[in-house]
C-alpha cells in the first residue's frame, strides 16, 4: 500500500522521468522484483494473500508507466518541434494582367466623371458594328482582310471596335446618355510587335442638350492627367470616322523611347492614344435620337496602347504570351 501510494504522486515531464519510474519500481533491481522477493519469508498460510497484493501491485505499476509514457507522448507531438511562433510558408499569389490594370484605371477614370460601364457582345451583327455606325456599305473597314466573319456567314462578325456598344446603347437607353465601355475587339491583321489579331479597347460615349467639341476636349484632357501625369503634352489632329463629325485623333508625347529604338512612336516623339469626335446625327436619327436637340462626344481608345505608354512595353505581344517573367513585373499593381 506504501508504494502504491508513493508511485501515483509520480508525474513525468520528459521521456527521462518516465524511463526513470520503470527503472525504480519495474527494474531488475527494483522494488517489485524486491517486494516478490520477500515471498520466501512469508508463511505459508499467508502466501496466497500475499500474491495477490503483489500482482495487484504489479498490474498498477505497468498502468501507471504506460500513463506517464502515454501523457508525456502526447505532449511532444503537441508541440514536436513546431514553433507556432513562426511566419507561414509563403503562398505565391497571381498577379493582375497589365491590360486588366489598365482598364480597371481608365474605367475609373471616367467613373469619377459619372460615366456609367456599359458592355456588348463580341460576337455581333453587320447592323451594330458597321451599318448603325454609319459605316456604307463599300466601306473597306468590312472587308474580309480586317474583318473577322464568322461561318462565311456575313451577317455575323468578330465585333472590330467596341463602337458596336454605342449602338448596342442608344438602342435601348434614352438621353442624357454618358457611359464607358471596356472591350475585347478583332482585326485580321498579321501579328507584329505593333498589330495583333485581337486587342482592348475602351469606348465613351455622352450624349445630352447642348454637349461641345470643348467637353470632349476638356474631358480627354483630364483622362491624359489622371492617367500620365502632369508633364505629359497633349495634340489633337483631324482626322476622320464615319461615325463623327467632326472628327479627331489625340496624340500624346511618347514616354518610351529614350534615345533606344522604339516601336511605339516611331521616334516623332508623338503617339496616337485615341480617335475621337462629335456623334454624326445619321447616328443618332439611327436610334430615334433627334439630331437637332441633341448632341454627342464619342472617342474609342486601345487599351495595348496606353498600357504600353504607362509601363514602357515595347512589343505587343508581350501581352498574350504569358510569360511569367513579364507578368510577375505587375505584383501588386491593382
Ligand atoms: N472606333 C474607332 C476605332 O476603332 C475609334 C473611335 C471611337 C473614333 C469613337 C471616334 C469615336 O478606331
Amino acid at each position: 500500500a506504501q508504494y502504491k501510494q508513493e508511485a501515483s504522486a509520480f508525474t513525468a515531464a520528459n521521456a527521462e522521468a518516465a524511463e526513470n519510474f520503470r527503472i525504480k519500481y519495474l527494474g531488475t533491481k527494483g522494488i517489485l522484483k524486491s517486494v516478490m522477493g520477500e515471498m520466501k519469508n512469508v508463511p505459508n498460510e499467508n502466501k496466497k494473500q500475499f500474491g495477490q497484493t503483489v500482482n495487484e501491485l504489479k498490474s498498477f505499476l505497468e498502468r501507471k508507466h504506460a500513463e506517464l509514457k502515454a501523457a508525456f507522448e502526447s505532449r511532444e507531438t503537441a508541440s514536436s518541434g513546431m514553433d507556432l511562433s513562426l511566419p507561414g510558408d509563403p503562398v505565391s499569389v497571381g498577379t493582375r494582367h497589365p491590360l486588366t490594370i489598365t482598364r480597371n484605371r481608365i474605367v475609373s477614370i471616367f467613373k469619377r466623371l459619372g460615366f456609367a460601364l456599359a458592355e456588348g457582345p463580341d460576337i455581333e451583327d453587320d447592323w451594330h458594328n458597321f451599318g448603325a455606325m454609319n459605316l456604307p456599305e463599300d466601306h473597306p473597314a468590312r472587308d474580309m482582310q480586317d474583318t473577322f466573319y464568322i461561318n462565311q456567314n456575313p451577317s455575323w462578325l468578330l465585333r472590330t471596335h467596341t463602337s458596336s456598344v454605342q449602338a448596342r446603347v442608344m438602342e435601348t437607353q434614352k438621353p442624357p446618355i454618358r457611359v464607358i465601355c471596356p472591350g475585347r475587339v478583332y482585326r485580321n491583321e498579321t501579328i507584329s510587335a505593333r498589330a495583333h489579331c485581337f486587342f482592348h479597347q475602351v469606348e465613351g460615349l455622352y450624349i445630352d442638350e447642348n454637349v461641345s467639341f470643348a467637353d470632349l476636349k476638356q474631358t480627354l484632357y483630364f483622362f491624359v492627367k489622371e492617367m500620365f501625369g502632369n508633364d505629359v503634352k497633349v495634340r489633337f489632329r483631324p482626322s476622320y470616322f464615319p461615325f463623327t463629325e467632326p472628327s479627331a485623333e489625340m496624340d500624346i508625347s511618347c514616354r518610351i523611347c529614350e534615345g533606344e529604338g522604339c516601336n511605339v512612336c516611331k521616334h516623332t516623339g508623338w503617339v496616337e492614344i485615341l480617335g475621337s469626335g462629335m456623334v454624326h446625327p445619321n447616328v443618332l436619327e439611327n436610334f430615334g435620337i433627334d439630331s437637332n436637340k441633341y448632341t454627342g462626344y464619342a472617342f474609342g481608345m486601345g487599351i495595348e496602347r496606353i498600357a504600353q505608354l504607362k509601363y514602357r512595353v515595347n512589343d505587343l505581344r508581350l501581352y498574350s504570351q504569358n510569360d511569367v517573367r513579364f507578368l510577375k513585373q505587375f505584383t501588386g499593381a491593382l
